[in-house]
């Protein structure tokens, strides 16, 4: 049997549109799941949004709108930006679904009977914007970081979760485990947290607080914790008996903000008083950055995807952002440097060899690709034909190393290109006793083509397809398995088309007073 691979990533807040960061996460997930199936695994990659808790509830008042009409309208736009970015998703989780739901409720009361729930009048700081309880120790210098925005004091009874209880479990799980946070030294820092009392966790909301959640089923009068209900989509979309059997989940993808504690403690704890099986890994990103800060929607320095997409393409806005950004780090997003990556790796790299290769093909042989015998070919030729590059993006992609991967394959592409200058096609095209020299070095530069489109196409789907359709290839689920990347002869005497730029250039024009 295929080895199956489960990914899944943060299902975003539905409190404002969709920005560079939500699109970063899952343009990586649908990279890493694409890889996965190139490698010929079944991949179920679940994707969605969190569309309970106050901030939403908030920001649907400020609308004017219920807060289901608000979540029905800002959900629909994730949705659709997902689907012009290509993600290729299974499935996209709404928490106001009715299963999930259901099997909130069923997790809730299953705890309640084991006793590990109780009920307790409970005074403290809470922050909307984390949407989560903060202690004087969260403090820096006495005052709350911005992160928790406005922190108010209250007071009230709820429910809580014995967290604390697993704590010694948890600390000895995290250390056998060494695999279980990456990087490591996001790992390092969880075991630092664990050092502290971690508390239990209040896990109910009175329905005069707030009303938009699931509400308790042994208390009605209550609804549960935003993070409570959104943690266990990643179950209620998963789980045995439900709509499908995938638990547990290879890879949960995370931004740096929601690991401590929201994953690396109350979920596994979650999962082991369910009596479900642990994920096996966090992999935990970054944040994008804007003017030297986290591009966040409550900072308001948020880059909108959709103009990006809308200019440069889909494949454009994916490359960047993962040439852009080493997996864990932080990156900086600027106009100046998208547009470099736009004209330079993409627009002369990528498009002009795809773009020349395939003109002269047109121009020298009627469109035609000729034939390449192996006698005919000199050690210039052969260099290209190396499986090297494959390895490197290989081995690079399953270190979870993207930009370098794809540094390895535009080494690739360069390569090639140098080729087209060595080889030069249109000296060879004006002496007719060089004619076989001209259809191997033509013949060479189309298969290399067809390999480029296998090598890109987890991270620029849309291009590949646009490759094989320039090459009369067509695509199926087989077509850009990591096996076909593999250098043959599969287009000798197959006609081609006449190419069309992929990546065009496009005059940027500066506005007036505006900051790139
Ligand atoms: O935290 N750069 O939702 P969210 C990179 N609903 N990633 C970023 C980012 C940035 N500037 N800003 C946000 C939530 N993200 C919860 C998750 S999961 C069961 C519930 C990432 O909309 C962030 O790190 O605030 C997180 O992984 C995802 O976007 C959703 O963030
Ligand atoms: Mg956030």
């Amino acid at each position: 049997m295929s080895q199956r691979f489960f990914l899944t990533t943060a299902i975003d807040y539905v409190n404002g549109r969709p920005h560079l960061g939500h699109a970063y996460e899952k343009i990586l997930a649908d990279v890493m799941v694409r890889h996965r199936r190139s490698l010929g695994e079944e991949v179920f990659f679940l994707t969605g949004v969190d569309e309970h808790g106050q901030k939403v509830q908030q920001s649907a008042q400020k609308a004017g709108l219920t807060s289901q009409e608000f979540c029905d309208q800002t959900s629909a736009l994730f949705r659709d930006l997902w689907a012009r970015l290509g993600l290729s998703n299974d499935r996209f989780v709404r928490t106001t679904d009715q299963p999930h739901k259901d099997y909130v409720r069923a997790c809730l009361q299953k705890l309640y009977d084991k006793g590990e729930i109780y009920f307790k009048e409970h005074e403290g700081f809470y922050s909307a914007r984390a949407e989560q309880f903060v202690t004087e120790k969260d403090q820096v210098d006495g005052v709350w970081p911005e992160i928790y925005g406005e922190v108010v004091k209250t007071k009230e009874p709820n429910y809580f979760f014995k967290l604390a209880a697993y704590q010694d479990w948890l600390r000895q799980y995290v250390t056998d485990h060494p695999e279980f946070i990456f990087p490591s030294f996001r790992r390092n820092e969880v075991l630092a947290a664990l050092e502290n009392p971690i508390g239990d966790l209040c896990i109910s909301r009175p329905k005069s607080r707030l009303e938009w959640g699931i509400p308790l089923p042994f208390a009605e009068d209550f609804v549960t914790y935003v993070w409570f209900d959104a943690l266990i989509n990643y179950v209620s979309f998963a789980d045995p008996g439900l709509p499908t059997d995938k638990w547990p989940a290879d890879v949960h993808l995370i931004g740096k903000d929601i690991l401590i504690p929201a994953h690396a403690v109350y979920w596994p704890i979650m999962l082991k008083a369910l009596g479900l099986e642990q994920p096996k890994q966090l992999v935990v990103h970054g944040w994008w950055m804007n003017r030297g800060a986290k591009m966040s929607k409550s900072v308001g320095n948020v880059v909108d995807p959709e103009p990006y997409i809308e200019t440069f393409g889909p494949d454009a806005l994916r490359y960047f952002v993962m040439r852009e950004m080493s997996l864990g780090q932080d990156a900086d997003f600027t106009d100046e440097k998208f547009i470099q990556r736009y004209q330079s790796d993409l627009g002369n790299d990528l498009g002009n060899l795809v773009q020349r290769s395939l003109s002269m093909i047109g121009r020298y042989r009627e469109g035609s690709v000729p034939a390449r015998p192996a006698e005919a070919l000199t050690d210039l030729d052969r260099e290209l034909e190396s499986d090297e590059p494959t390895t490197l993006f290989r081995e690079a992609m399953e270190s979870k190393q993207i930009h370098i991967a794809l540094q390895h394959l535009w080494a690739y592409l360069q390569k090639a290109n140098q080729y087209v200058e060595q080889s030069a096609p249109w000296k060879l095209a004006k002496d007719p006793a060089l004619a076989p020299r001209l259809d191997v070095v033509l013949a060479t530069l189309a298969e290399t083509v067809r390999r480029v489109a296998v090598l890109t196409a987890s991270v620029l789907p849309h291009t590949s397809e646009k490759i094989y359709a320039v090459l009369n290839l067509p695509v199926t689920a087989e077509s850009f398995r990591l096996t076909e990347a593999a250098f043959g002869n599969r287009l000798e005497g197959k006609p081609v088309q006449p190419p069309t730029p992929l990546f065009p250039r496009i005059e940027v024009e500066k506005e007036e007073g505006k900051k790139a």
